[in-house]
């Protein structure tokens, strides 16, 4: 279904599967794809606020997306839930987030309880700091007694290529539960790899390609997270990248949110500092995402974003200077969890367009995910200055304690320079040209269009991307 592929506002928070599970004939549109298709809907046949259903007929085209058959779209706004500027009220959600946390010193014990004694446990790891930083040894015995198969080597941004071998393990020893101990890279792997095993078509790449419509089921999966950053540990996204063709795309599924995440702050005490400034950047913007759109009536939303970044503001230099603190790396730690885990994003408008656009740079280039956000989120402001002018203000007045919506532009920046992560692409000695020439293919390829107005298309990110030379 191609108008999945428009990403944006809705693009998170699972709604759209759930509706798409309840009703298989039934489409549930964004509200960006229902802006796309108005615009070009040229017979104008309905007005917005009257939108309840609409029948896509072959051929129609909403954005970039083409139906290839007669589709119902149901819009997941209702009917008087109009766009911005018209008295706009909270939109419907469901919000249904199943991990378990075990949050502290000592938790990974608490594992012993969580999987079945009889489970066959894939243990999950990466190049090998978990053996470094006493989280293997933690993790094996909690295990005691279970059937365990190791599988290690998972690398940032993890490929597909090495996640189908894992996919192998996991068939070859009957394996019913899958344990990810790392970073995001692990996690993410671990949840593909759970949906990858399950999965009934020839090729699992499709499951990428199709963001996880087409996952009807996954192995239970268990996470010990050593670096907060990506909110993997809880919540229903994985990001797998391809080597055969430079691709790192995304999915969800309702299936693959960890049944339990631990969360031991002291994990993270070994991390190099460039990691945990990553993390600090990437939970920040995951925060941004779905905070720094336009006024949308949802007050408790707003503080509850506001009052993440205000950790994240507080600590995150801390946490640098001190990396033994617990307490500072507690408050991070659950700060990232909670930036990314669907709950500040219940019922608001979105914007994931740094984080699409940043996966490409990371496709392309190999720059860590949180470098390539730091240069895109500053573009996208700036492209979007009019329309993000309303909660830029807010920003900067609740968060900095500062006036103006460009004041908010040059905190920020001035916040990550400060924890040494760079903003531009000629900090790495990239072509932000050729960045754009690439990236602007491949959005085209893939006809994605982002934005909470569903403005950030082809060109557009383009011109963001040559904004960060
Ligand atoms: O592989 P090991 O040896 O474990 O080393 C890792 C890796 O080299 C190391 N590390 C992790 N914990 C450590 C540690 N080193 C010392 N002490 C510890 N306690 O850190 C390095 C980076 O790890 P990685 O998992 O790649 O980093 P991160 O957590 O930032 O994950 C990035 C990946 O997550 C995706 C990104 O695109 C990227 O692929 N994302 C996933 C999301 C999600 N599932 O919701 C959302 C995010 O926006 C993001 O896209
Ligand atoms: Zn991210």
């Amino acid at each position: 279904m191609k108008l999945s592929r428009v990403c944006g506002s809705r693009e998170k928070n699972g709604v759209s599967l759930y509706e798409r599970e309840a009703a298989a004939e039934t489409v549930p549109v964004r509200k960006n794809a229902l802006t796309a298709i108005i615009a070009e809907e040229k017979s104008h046949q309905f007005v917005p606020e009257d939108i309840i259903k609409f029948v896509a007929k072959p051929g129609f085209r909403a954005g970039n997306a083409e139906f290839s058959h007669t589709e119902k779209i149901l819009p997941l706004i209702g009917p008087k839930n109009s766009s911005e500027g018209k008295g706009c009220v909270m939109d419907n959600f469901i919000f249904k987030n199943p991990t378990e946390i075990l949050f502290g010193k000592g938790m990974i014990a608490e594992i012993k309880n969580r999987i079945p004694g009889d489970r066959r446990v894939l243990f999950l790891y990466g190049g090998g700091s978990v053996k470094r930083n006493g989280v293997y040894e933690q993790v094996k015995s909690a295990l005691r007694g279970r059937k365990v198969v190791e599988f290690s080597g998972i690398e940032p941004n993890p490929l597909f290529e090495t996640c189908l071998k894992a996919v192998s393990a996991v068939k070859k020893n009957r394996i019913n539960f899958i344990l990810a101990a790392g970073g995001g890279s692990v996690l993410d792997a671990g949840k593909f790899i759970a949906a990858a095993a399950l999965f009934r078509g020839n090729d699992p790449w499709a499951i990428l390609k199709e963001q996880g419509a087409n996952v009807t089921g996954a192995i239970p999966v268990g996470a010990v997270l050593t670096l907060p950053a990506t909110g993997s540990e809880s919540n229903g996204n994985s990001v797998i990248s391809k080597a055969a063709t430079s691709e790192k795309l995304h999915f969800y599924s309702p299936f693959i949110y960890p049944v339990f995440s631990v969360l031991d702050p002291e994990t993270t005490f070994s991390l190099p500092s460039k990691f945990v400034r990553n993390g600090i950047v990437d939970a920040f913007i995951h925060v941004m995402e779905q905070y720094l759109t336009y006024p949308a009536r949802a007050p408790l939303q707003d503080r509850f974003a506001e009052a993440i970044l205000q950790t994240l503001v507080d600590v995150g230099p801390l946490t640098l200077r001190k990396p033994g603190d617990y307490e500072a790396r507690a408050a991070f730690m659950w700060a990232a969890t909670l930036a990314l885990n669907s709950l500040i994003g219940c019922g608001v408008p979105q914007d994931w367009s740094t984080h699409m656009i940043g996966h490409e740079i990371t496709a392309f280039y190999g720059l860590d995910h949180a470098e390539t956000l730091a240069i895109i989120l500053p573009g996208v402001w700036e492209q979007k200055f009019a329309s993000k002018k309303k909660k830029l203000e807010q920003y900067a007045g609740r968060v900095w304690g500062a006036a103006g919506a460009h004041e908010a532009v040059r905190k920020t920046e001035e916040f990550f320079h400060s924890l040494h992560m760079p903003t531009r692409f000629s900090d790495y000695g990239i072509s932000a040209e050729e960045a754009a020439r690439k990236v602007r293919d491949r959005f085209r390829e893939r006809g994605y269009v982002c934005g909470e107005h569903g403005d950030i298309g082809p060109e557009a990110a383009a011109k963001i991307l040559r904004s960060r030379a």
